[in-house]
C-alpha cells in the first residue's frame, strides 16, 4: 500500500541542540509530515525563535518539556538527545510508534563495547539507520525502531563498504582520518570549541583507539565484509561549522586492479539518490555537500603502496543526522526514500 499521500505526525525532542534543530529544518518542508510536539531541556519553555533563529515558519512554537507523556500520540518520536537519555524515554513510548533515535543508545551490538566505550549499561540494538549499506533497507522498512548512524561513521562506512561488500581489500590496517567542523560536538558550550581555540587552526582528538564511533565503524565494515575488520581511527576538529571530509585507506587484496576498485564503488553507489562516485580526477569538498543529503566519494589505487584510498565529504548534520534519519524515517513509512530530501547543496 503506498502511504505517499498520507500524513504523520512527528514529535522532535532536542529541538534547541543542533541535531534537533537541522530535523525541523528538513521536516518543515516535508510534504507527509505534520509537526507536533517539540522539546528541550534547558531550554524548556522559550520560543522557538530565540533558539533556533532560521527556522522562520516554526518561530512562535514553544519548546516543551522532554517527557514521555508530551512525545506520545505521535506517529513518529525523534530522539536527538545525549546518548542515555534516548534509552531512558523509548523504553516509555509505545510499541507502534516510530522512534528514530539520533544519539548512540541502539548502535552497538556487542554490549562489552558498549560499556567499554560509553561505560554505561547497555540498552539494546535497533536497525540500523544507513540505507546504502548491504540488506539495510530491508531492515528498515519492518522496523519501528531506528538508530541513527554517528556522523563520522556514516561518512567512513560510505568510503569504504563498497571494497568490503565486493571482497577487494583486506580486512586489517585500515586507517581513518577525518576532519569535522565544530557542530559535529554539539551546541553546549565548550572552551575548546571557542571560536578563538577554532578558527583558523586545526587538531586532533580522540586519538588512539578512543573515539566512540571507532566500534561503530568496525561493526558496520565487519557486517559489509563479512569478516572482522581492525580499523585505527582518528578524528581531528576543522574551522568550519558544518561538514565533515573522511580519508580512508585499506590495503588491497593480492591482484586487485584500479579497474575492479572503481568498478566496486560504481556498482554500489550508481543508482544511490544520495552517494554518488565523482568523475575521474574530481575530489570531494565538504562545500558541496553543506546543507544537503548527500554524500560524495573519490578513491584512488595507490599502486606504489598497494592501497586505495577513498575520500567522502558529507554534511555532518544532514546526511550525517538529520538528512539519514529522514531518509530511514521515509522508508520505514513506505514513503518515497526521497521525500523532503531534495535540497542542493550551498557553495561556496
Ligand atoms: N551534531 C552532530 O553532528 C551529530 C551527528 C550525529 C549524531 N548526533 C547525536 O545527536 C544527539 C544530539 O546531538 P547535538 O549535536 O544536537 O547536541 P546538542 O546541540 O548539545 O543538543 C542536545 C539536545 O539535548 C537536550 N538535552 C541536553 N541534556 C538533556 C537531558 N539530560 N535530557 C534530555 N534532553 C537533554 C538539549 O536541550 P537544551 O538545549 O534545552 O538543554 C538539546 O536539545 C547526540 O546523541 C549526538 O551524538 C549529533
Amino acid at each position: 500500500m503506498s502511504t505517499g499521500d498520507h500524513t504523520f505526525t512527528v514529535a522532535v525532542a532536542g529541538a534547541s541542540g543542533y541535531a534537533g534543530g537541522e530535523l525541523l529544518r528538513l521536516l518543515a518542508r516535508h510534504p507527509n509530515v505534520e509537526i507536533g510536539a517539540i522539546t528541550a531541556h534547558s531550554n524548556a519553555g522559550s520560543r522557538l525563535g530565540d533558539i533556533q533563529p532560521h527556522l522562520h515558519s516554526l518561530r512562535d512554537r514553544i519548546l516543551e518539556d522532554t517527557t514521555a507523556a508530551n512525545l506520545a500520540g505521535h506517529d513518529v518520536v525523534f530522539l536527538a538527545l545525549p546518548h542515555g537519555a534516548s534509552a531512558a524515554l523509548a523504553e516509555q513510548l509505545p510499541e507502534d510508534t516510530l522512534i528514530i533515535d539520533a544519539g548512540a543508545d541502539f548502535r552497538l551490538e556487542e554490549p562489552a563495547q558498549w560499556e567499554k566505550f560509553y561505560q554505561s549499561e547497555h540498552a539494546g540494538t535497533w536497525p540500523y539507520g544507513l540505507p546504502e549499506l548491504p540488506g539495510a533497507r530491508e531492515a528498515l522498512k519492518n522496523t519501528n525502531r531506528i538508530a541513527v548512524p554517528g556522523c563520522y561513521p556514516t561518512s567512513a562506512q560510505l568510503a569504504l563498504a563498497p571494497g568490503f561488500a565486493a571482497g577487494l581489500l583486506e580486512p586489517e590496517d585500515v586507517v581513518i582520518v577525518a576532519a569535522s567542523g565544530t557542530s559535529g560536538a554539539g551546541k553546549a558550550l565548550k572552551p575548546h570549541l571557542l571560536g578563538s581555540e577554532v578558527m583558523g587552526g586545526m587538531s586532533p582528538y580522540g586519538v588512539g583507539g578512543s573515539h566512540r564511533h571507532t566500534p561503530e565503524i568496525e561493526q558496520g565494515l565487519s557486517r559489509t565484509a563479512g569478516e572482522p575488520v581492525t580499523i585505527s581511527f582518528t578524528p581531528t576538529l576543522a574551522p568550519m561549522s558544518r561538514g565533515i571530509l573522511t580519508t580512508a585507506t585499506a590495503r588491497v587484496k593480492p591482484g586487485v586492479d584500479a579497474q575492479q576498485l572503481r568498478e566496486a564503488w560504481e556498482k554500489m553507489y550508481d543508482d544511490e539518490p544520495y552517494v554518488h562516485l565523482l568523475a575521474d580526477g574530481q575530489w570531494p569538498h565538504t562545500k558541496a555537500v553543506q546543507g544537503s543529503n548527500h554524500a560524495i566519494v573519490q578513491l584512488a589505487f595507490d599502486e606504489h603502496a598497494g592501497r586505495v584510498i577513498v575520500v567522502a565529504a558529507i554534511d555532518n548534520l544532514t546526511k550525517g543526522t538529520a538528512g539519514g534519519a529522514v531518509q530511514s524515517m521515509n522508508i520505514a513509512l513506505g514513503l518515497a526514500e526521497t521525500s523532503g530530501l531534495d535540497m542542493e547543496g550551498m557553495a561556496p
